[in-house]
């Protein structure tokens, strides 16, 4: 029991501790928050140059690019049809929901929290223009 006591104690010291440690790296942290909602998309996209389209497309150089213009990527009449560009505001109003932006999308999740979604787009930016 005593011993419980004592983790007890022990555990809001050691997260203040991780707080403490993290708090001067704001800069750090942002990123890290978009690779972290980005794993909602990683089982259906690539980034990387060249890389393959799984379930969904590549998305190398998304930012600037007309929608449903991945060479053998088969999309959605829904998407082809989009007539959109991406860019932060058109991306940001897909990933908040993706069915209601490009109705029959093939898309099956969105990120509905803004914050989580900034995040994201922020990191999107920089990993897709490597
Ligand atoms: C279950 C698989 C799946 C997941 C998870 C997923 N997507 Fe997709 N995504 C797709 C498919 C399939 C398409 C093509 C949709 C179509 O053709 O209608 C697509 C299309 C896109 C497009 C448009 C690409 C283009 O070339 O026009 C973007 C941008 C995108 N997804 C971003 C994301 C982001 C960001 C996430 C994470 C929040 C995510 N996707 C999660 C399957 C997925």
């Amino acid at each position: 029991m005593r011993q419980l006591i004592g983790l007890a104690a022990a555990v809001p010291a050691l997260v203040a501790g991780i707080v403490a440690v993290q708090a001067p790296s704001t800069a750090q942290t942002a990123p890290a928050a978009g690779a972290q909602a980005f794993a909602a998309c990683r089982a259906c996209h690539t980034l990387n140059k060249g890389g393959r389209n799984g379930v969904g497309p590549n998305l190398n150089g998304v930012f600037g690019r007309p929608a449903g213009s991945v060479a053998g990527f088969n999309y959605s009449p829904a998407m082809k049809a989009s007539g959109l560009k991406w860019d932060e505001k058109t991306l940001n109003e897909f990933i908040a929901a993706p069915m209601k932006k490009v109705p029959g999308t093939r898309m099956p999740i969105g990120v509905a929290d803004p914050a989580k979604r900034a995040a994201l787009i922020a990191y999107l930016k920089a990993e897709t223009a490597k």
